[in-house]
């Protein structure tokens, strides 16, 4: 993703210009999870989208969030099945993650599956899951504001890195 010119730091840029934002917005670092749902029956998804907005709500009750744009195609579907499972992609799914937002044909074949309790898809090699039903949806502007209600959830303590995104790019935390 391109830097914006900016003068100095403190130069604003017009905060209703979408590449500003994206640009700006950019500079905050967010995990890639893969959120899937349906195929309840079989050993994969029906449906899974790639989010940088998942992430925790509240400890009691349980709860976490996602984002999904309303022009998503995928969305309806997760919103459709009542419930999804949240696969925190390693630092070394980038494979993974490429996959599912290019939509690649074979995505949902070429890669493995374990299963949660509830029945969810969790990608082989996560670093960590968590099985939701949907507990609400807030209309946000454009986007809107998944409310999931946790009913498991785990993480694979061998997996060393989550996969981060920040500034149109991919890497893992460099610990300090
Ligand atoms: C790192 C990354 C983060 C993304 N985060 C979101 C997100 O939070 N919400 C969203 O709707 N799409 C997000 N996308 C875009 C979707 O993965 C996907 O490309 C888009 O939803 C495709 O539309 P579909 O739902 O019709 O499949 C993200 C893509 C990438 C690569």
């Amino acid at each position: 993703m391109p830097e914006l010119a900016t003068a100095t730091p403190l130069t604003p840029v017009p905060a209703g210009d979408a590449r500003a934002f994206r640009s700006v917005l950019g500079h905050v670092p967010t995990g890639v999870t893969l959120v899937t749902a349906g195929g309840p029956a079989d050993d994969r998804p029906s449906a899974a989208m790639v989010v940088g907005t998942f992430g925790s709500v509240s400890l009691d009750p349980p709860l976490v969030c996602f984002l999904p744009d309303r022009a998503s195609t995928t969305w309806p579907l997760v919103r459709a099945a009542g419930a999804f499972t949240a696969s925190v992609l390693a630092g070394h799914q980038v494979d993974v993650c490429r996959a599912f937002a290019r939509k690649e044909d074979d995505r949902f074949e070429r890669f493995g599956w374990d299963r949660t309790p509830g029945g969810g898809h969790v990608v082989h090699g996560a670093a960590a899951w968590v099985e939701c039903v949907v507990e609400d949806v807030l209309e946000t502007g454009d986007h809107d504001l998944v409310l999931g209600r946790v009913v498991a959830l785990g993480a694979d303590p061998d997996v060393p890195h989550s996969l981060v995104f920040s500034r149109g790019a991919y890497g893992v935390p460099t610990l300090v």
